[in-house]
């Protein structure tokens, strides 16, 4: 068996060039943007008719693009976001200060499985995440769903949009040489070699066997786990948005 490097500790795949460059992400991948935007819409319409909840989460909110469609969609309900690279954090803390000052965001500096770890069971209603589960070890991810589903309240929601993995691994292949297609014309475009070097190890990082997320084992692990109506709301290419609730 392969040892899981990181299990208990955040790796630190975003800190450097990818951090301080991370806006360049809307240029090679304008599908991310997009699906922040389906996050926020999503969690809109949950809430219709809902109670204001009192604990949300994000994990991995990195600069907080998808943050600010779940601030917009959450009226006034406070919400609590946390990752693990400070380089990342400190865009956040710079692109969301209106809504820290105002009391609606707390930013934290921890991994995910970590913090999750420290929550009481059942203590929280909403638990939402963009662009950040597909960059977990196997392991890691298993142990941060399960963690999800236990601090949920009954009635708790799992929402994530994020990379899944195509089952057909000839398609998902030529998807990946598209994507790669598109880097390489974005950084070259950019004079931005270096930049290419970063996101390309970052890509085969990705798609790691021992990390690529594909959708459909993705869905059984979260109903193995318990989550009940597990649904794909929106398929686009390599993306997804995922929900599962906890009843
Ligand atoms: C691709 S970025 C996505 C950022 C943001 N959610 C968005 O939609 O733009 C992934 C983020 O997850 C964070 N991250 C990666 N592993 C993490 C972990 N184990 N715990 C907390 N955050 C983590 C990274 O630091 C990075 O900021």
């Amino acid at each position: 068996m392969n040892a899981i490097p990181n299990l208990h500790t955040a790796e630190r795949l975003f800190s450097g060039a990818i951090a301080e460059e991370y806006e360049k992400l809307k240029l090679i991948c304008p599908a991310a943007a997009e699906m922040s935007r389906r996050v926020g819409e999503f969690m809109a319409e949950w809430l219709r008719g809902r109670a204001v909840p009192d604990s949300v989460l994000e994990l991995g909110c990195g600069t907080g693009v998808t943050t600010a469609a779940l601030l917009a969609a959450l009226g006034e309900a406070p919400l609590t976001a946390i990752d693990s690279e400070p380089a990342m954090l400190a865009q956040a803390r710079a692109n969301l200060a209106p809504w820290i000052e105002a009391g609606r965001l707390r930013l934290v500096e921890n991994d995910a499985l970590s913090f999750l770890r420290a929550q009481a069971d059942g203590s929280v209603d909403i638990i939402a995440s963009a662009f950040t589960l597909h960059n977990f070890m196997d392991g890691y991810r298993s142990e941060v769903l399960r963690e999800i589903f236990r601090v949920l309240k009954p009635g708790g929601l799992f929402v994530n949009g994020d990379r899944y993995g195509l089952d057909d691994t000839l398609e998902h292949t030529r998807l990946i040489q598209e994507e790669v297609k598109q880097y390489f014309k974005v950084f070259r475009d950019l004079n931005r070699i270096d930049l290419l070097e970063h996101w390309i190890v970052h890509l085969f990082s990705d798609e790691s066997p021992d990390r690529v997320m594909r959708l459909a084992p993705a869905l059984e692990s979260m109903a193995e786990i318990g989550y009940q109506a597990v649904t794909v709301h929106y398929r686009n290419e390599v993306n997804a948005l995922v929900s599962g609730v906890k009843l």
